[in-house]
């Protein structure tokens, strides 16, 4: 039987504090509810999900680099560091792998700060605003893209 897809899920600083981090934004799940939901939704469509959680900027450009090749797509979470990274875009537009961008709040009814997005420029889609489920969608539309051929 041919290799199921691997789809590499990253998440970035602070997220490891989900559900006693202001609930009222992210809700009360944890990164590990998280986790299990996309687990079950990988196990549903037929795809190896590795999920990964780090408050540093450089493991996060590190683990980005290590899915070219090896990997079918990235759904990437980067917290703070999507209004910020530079590096991050930097790596995912080096692995020229799908990207899907992940957020649990609507960063657009948010803080201005939170409006501009450095992964988006990487991004083949972003999802946010939907909580948790925006993960699970994610991986809905990764397998999409990948069933097409990846390409629109
Ligand atoms: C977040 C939104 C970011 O602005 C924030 O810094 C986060 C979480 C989200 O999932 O809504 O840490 O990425």
């Amino acid at each position: 039987m041919a290799q199921r897809p691997s789809i590499l899920i990253l998440n970035g600083p602070n997220l490891n504090m989900l559900g006693t981090r202001e609930p009222h934004i992210y809700g009360a799940e944890t990164l590990a509810d998280v986790q299990a939901l996309c687990l079950a939704e990988g196990e549903r469509l037929g795809l190896e999900i590795d999920f990964r959680q780090s408050n540093h900027e450089g493991e996060l450009v590190t683990w980005i680099q290590q899915a070219r090749g090896v990997r079918s797509a990235i759904l990437l979470n980067a917290g703070a560091y999507t209004h910020t990274s530079v590096a991050i875009l930097d790596a995912l537009t080096a692995v020229d792998l799908p990207v899907i961008e992940v957020h649990l709040s609507n960063i657009f009814r948010r803080e201005p700060f939170r409006h501009h997005s450095y992964v988006s420029m990487a991004a083949r889609g972003v999802i946010c605003g939907l909580g948790s489920h925006g993960y699970v969608l994610a991986l809905q539309a990764a397998d999409r893209l990948l069933r097409a051929g990846t390409r629109p």
